[in-house]
Formats: C-alpha cells, structure tokens, sequence
C-alpha cells in the first residue's frame, strides 16, 4: 500500500504533470461527485472487492474507484481522469495476469465495469448485446437460457468479457468456432475526449480492427454486440492421460500430437484439445462436438500413437460442459466476486516444432521444470492447423497477430499461500527462453491475454503484436494521443 496523501490545492491543476497521482485523489474523487458518477470510499468492502485483482501477486493501489451505472457515468469518468492527469483503466473481471484492469502499476483511475452486466439476446438476428462488465460465465448462461444460443470463449466463468474478447478469446470451442474476438459484431466505447463511438466493419472500421486485438489501449467499451450460433444439444468432453516418464517418451508423444493436429484428414475441426503438462500428470484433455462414440473414433489413432487412454469422456448438453471447464464453480458469475491465486506466468506460440525446439522443450521439462515443487503447468493449446476456425479470417483482418501459428503455450507458476518467490521468475522464463532461443524472433509470438508482466514495454508490444504494432500506433495516436489509458505493456501512441 502507498502511503495516501490528499494535500493538493484545487488551483494547482495545470502543475499536476509533475505530481503523484495520489496527491490528485480529492480533486479526482470532488470531479467524480460533482458529475454524479458512483465511486468508492477508500477502505470501504465495496473499494476492497473492487481493487483485489485475481493475480494478488501484483496487487495495485488506484488513486480511486469509480463504480459507474450508465453510459453517461462512464463519460463523466474518463472526463475527469482527463482533466485531473491521472491514467484510467476499464476493469471487467479483473482477470488480466498482469492486474491491468488495475492499471498494472499503482495510481491509476479505475473504472469498475461490473456493475454493468446486462445480456440481451436478440432472438430473431442472434446478435447479443452483452454491456462491458460482465462475466463469461454470465454471458454464456444468458444466452443459452435466452435462446439457447452460445459464442467462442475461454473457459472460467469469472474472466471478464472486456479483457477476454477484446484480447483474443480463445476457448474449448475455437478450433471448431474460433476466438471470441472472431464473433465480435460491433461495440460501442468511450473514448479518451469522453465521446461515445460505435465501430463495426463498416463504422469507424480501423478503430473496429485495433479493438479486436488490443481494446484495452483504446478506450471503455460499454457494450459488445456478439453474433452467435445455436449450442449443440450434444458435446463430449474428455480427458486422457499420457503415461510419459520419460524425456524420450514425451518427446515422441509430443511428435505424434504434432503429426496428428497437422493432419486435417485426422484432426477434424469439430475436436478442440489441449496438452496439459504438470509434475504429476499429463492430460490431454478438450471438447468434441459430436457424441462420445464419435469422439472415440477421431482420438483413436492420437491414443494409441501417445500410448494415452481416456479416463473421462462424458456427453452431455451445452451448460454441462461450461460447468466443466468451469471447474464446478456457479456460472452465474457477477459482483461481488472474490476468487484469487497468486502467480506468474508466461506465454509463446508457435508453429509446429523441429526436432531440436522440442527437445528444448523437453529438455528444459525433464532437467530443471521437474525440480520446480510448486504448483506449476503448461497447457499447450491446439489453437492453429490445417482444420482450425481459428485461421479461417485472414491474419491482417483484425489486430490479433497470432492466428496462424499452431500452438498457444500457457506457462504457469503458483504458490498456494504466502509471496511468490523471487526465484520463480527465472524458473518460467528460462523455460520460454529455451524453446524461444531455438526458434528465428519472426516465428514465435506473445498471447496479449497470457501476458508475462516482467517484459519491458518495448518487448511485450512486438512479442503481443508483431506486425500489426505499426498500424495499431496510429489508431491509438488518433483516439488516444495522450495515453489516457495506459498500462505499462499497452500500446504506445504514434507521434
Ligand atoms: C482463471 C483464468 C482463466 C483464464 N482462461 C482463459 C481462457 O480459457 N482463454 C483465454 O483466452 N484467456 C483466459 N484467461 C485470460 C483472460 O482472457 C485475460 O486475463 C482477460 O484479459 C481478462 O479479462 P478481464 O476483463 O477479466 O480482466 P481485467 O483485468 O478487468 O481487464 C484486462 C484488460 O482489458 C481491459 N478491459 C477490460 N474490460 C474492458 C472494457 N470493457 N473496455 C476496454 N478495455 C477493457 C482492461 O483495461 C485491461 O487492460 C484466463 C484468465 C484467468 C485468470
Ligand atoms: C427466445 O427463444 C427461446 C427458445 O428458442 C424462448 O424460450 C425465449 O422465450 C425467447 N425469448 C424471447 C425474448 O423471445
Ligand atoms: C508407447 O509404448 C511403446 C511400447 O511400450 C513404447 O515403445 C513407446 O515408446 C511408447 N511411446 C510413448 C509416446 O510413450
Ligand atoms: C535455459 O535454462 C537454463 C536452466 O534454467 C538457464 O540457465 C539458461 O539461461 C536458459 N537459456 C535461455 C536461452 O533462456
Ligand atoms: C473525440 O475524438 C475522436 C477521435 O479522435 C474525434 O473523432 C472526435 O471528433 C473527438 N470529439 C470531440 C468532441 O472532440
């Protein structure tokens, strides 16, 4: 906690460059009463639920909390972060690895979103209006009880959509429907002047390219307008367990994972999987559309080339498998909400592996990961191949980089209580760094969503972004010249 000051005289306003944001707190916090915006008493359970992230590891103090209702709330309080000098955030679920719904620094202005949660679904078009701060889980049990319909999403049920589809959005259902930015229709935000715009493909269409992809940096976006599709009466979802003991053994079951994604005449589109590697076990583990005997038939060959065996698969209807993914927890997800963990992590994607990269991978797993008594995994998503949805838009369509590669790894590190140690740091990055050092830096890239807070500015926007970072610059040079919403691995406006 920083110490909390509130001395600043109300004439000093065109000096506030040079001072902390805490010291602005009053003023921020008189603008926010003046325009009739909702906001937080410092130390009250409201302010306490509102400012824990999920990630406690990186637990920012804002200067303060507004909590807005409406549209007009919202403008009031981007205007008088503005006008005070202090950055602003949206804050959804709070979800991000990196806090940055908080700002991911201390003395930001937090705009707390999840009080508006409101989920309409058209029956007739199937678009669904969703408002900024609701919750996966929320959304997805909206929509199936309005009309049993459903859209592309990851799978814990209190993810904000905010951070999760503007982001990307990847999910058990993107290999068959894509990322949950793909069924973005249109959204309507507040910019940093505090004017209210809609993008579709045809509104504002590069302001609609840089949101999908990077939001974030660009303004608070009140509402999304989702597409969807009916949710099938019958999915299976599945988990077989590999019996690896061995660096050999994994490196010949992970070729034969290889071999069997790149095949669209085995991998079919309607299969969505994961690799789920941890000290005790290793999963494969995903959701088939389509019944148990069907998916039986598809995993065949990969079980019996990866010596795994199934130990769950279970048909059930569109809300089981949510539940199931979702760990159990109740879907219906809102305020308050207080679930957390303290971690680090990591994140890569890549192409499919030569020999020597994935000897790297295995090696940096069997010699130094194995060691690592913590609470740590690597899931490694099929997110690209010849049969995934994912790939289908064009990779320039939309400001998400990555959608041609094939794989999306997740390095993840936890502690169950206390502080995160110093020395897990190096443990996560030096097993990206032994993979990455194997790989040319134009092959492999960074998931924004799976964001690894220790990178500098510069590295984590050309690792986020690649070669879309040029052009998004220029849209955030044009909505948002002075960094309004800024975080420190967000995008740098163009001069
Ligand atoms: C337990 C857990 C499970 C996860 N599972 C998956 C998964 O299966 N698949 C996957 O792809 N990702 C997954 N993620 C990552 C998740 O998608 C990101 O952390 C996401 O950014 C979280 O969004 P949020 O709204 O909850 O976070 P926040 O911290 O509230 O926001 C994250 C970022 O988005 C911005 N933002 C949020 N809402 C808005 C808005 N309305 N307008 C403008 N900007 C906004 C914030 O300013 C911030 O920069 C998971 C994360 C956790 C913690
Ligand atoms: C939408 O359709 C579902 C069934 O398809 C029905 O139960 C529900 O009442 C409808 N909702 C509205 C608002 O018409
Ligand atoms: C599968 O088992 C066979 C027979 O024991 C063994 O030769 C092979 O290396 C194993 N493969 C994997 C990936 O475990
Ligand atoms: C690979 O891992 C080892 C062991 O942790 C570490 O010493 C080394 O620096 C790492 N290499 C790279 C390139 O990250
Ligand atoms: C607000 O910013 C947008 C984007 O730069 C611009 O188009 C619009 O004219 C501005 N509105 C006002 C009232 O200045």
């Amino acid at each position: 906690m920083l110490p909390f000051i509130a001395l600043l005289p109300i004439a000093g306003l065109a000096a506030a460059a040079d001072i902390s944001p805490f010291e602005k707190a009053d003023i921020l916090t008189d603008c926010l009463t003046q325009s009739s915006v909702p906001w937080n008493t410092r130390g009250s359970n409201d302010w306490k639920l509102d400012a824990a992230p999920y990630n406690l590891r990186l637990n920012f103090t804002p200067v303060a909390i507004a909590v807005p209702t409406t549209v007009k709330h919202i403008q009031d309080a981007v205007a008088c972060a503005s006008k005070t000098g202090v950055k602003a955030n949206a804050k959804c679920g709070g979800h991000s690895y990196g806090s940055f719904g908080l700002g991911g620094e201390d003395g930001h202005l937090t705009i707390e979103l999840d009080r508006m949660n409101k989920v309409v679904l058209d029956n007739f078009t199937g678009i669904a209006t969703v408002e900024g701060g609701s919750r996966l889980g929320h959304v997805a049990y909206e929509l199936y009880n309005q009309g049993k319909r459903a859209f592309s999403h990851g799978t814990c049920p209190g993810v904000g959509v905010g951070g999760h589809a503007l982001h990307g959005g990847y999910g058990v259902s993107s290999h068959t429907h894509g990322l949950a930015l793909d069924w973005l229709d249109s959204a309507t935000l507040v910019l940093a002047n505090s004017s209210v715009v809609t993008c579709s493909a045809t509104q504002n269409p590069d302001l609609f390219w840089a949101l999908r992809g990077a939001g974030g940096s660009l303004g608070v976006v009140t509402e999304f307008r989702f597409k969807t599709f009916a949710a099938p009466e019958k999915v299976t979802f599945f988990i077989a367990q590999a019996p690896w003991k061995t660096e050999q053994q994994a490196r010949e079951g992970m070729t034969a994972l290889q071999d069997f994604v790149n095949d669209g005449e085995k991998m079919p589109r309607e299969l969505n999987m994961r690799l789920f590697i941890t000290n005790r076990f290793v999963n494969f583990e995903g959701l088939y559309y389509g019944d148990k005997a069907g998916l039986q038939g598809v995993l065949g060959p990969l079980l019996k080339a990866t010596n795994a065996s199934l130990v769950l698969s279970q048909q059930g209807g569109w809300l089981d498998q949510v539940k199931h993914f979702g760990n159990g927890v109740n879907l219906d997800q809102g305020h308050p909400y207080s679930m957390h963990e303290t971690f680090y992590s990591s994140s890569l994607y890549t192409n499919a592996l030569t020999p020597s990269q994935l000897s790297a991978f295995t090696s940096y797993w069997f010699t130094h990961a194995k060691s690592n008594k913590r609470d740590w995994y690597v899931q490694i998503d099929v997110h690209g191949g010849p049969t995934s949805s994912v790939t289908i838009p064009e990779v320039d369509s939309t400001a998400y980089a990555h959608r041609n590669y094939l794989f999306m790894f997740l390095f993840y590190d936890r502690v169950d209580r206390g502080v995160y140690p110093a020395e897990g740091f190096a443990a996560i990055q030096n097993f990206v760094g032994n993979v990455t050092d194997k790989i040319p830096v134009e092959e492999w890239g960074m998931y924004v969503n799976y964001p690894d807070p220790q990178m500098s500015r510069e590295a984590a926007q050309r690792n986020y972004w690649g070669k879309h970072l040029e052009r998004l610059r220029s849209v955030k040079g044009e909505v948002d010249p002075g960094d309004l919403f800024s975080y420190p691995q967000g995008v740098v406006p163009a001069v």
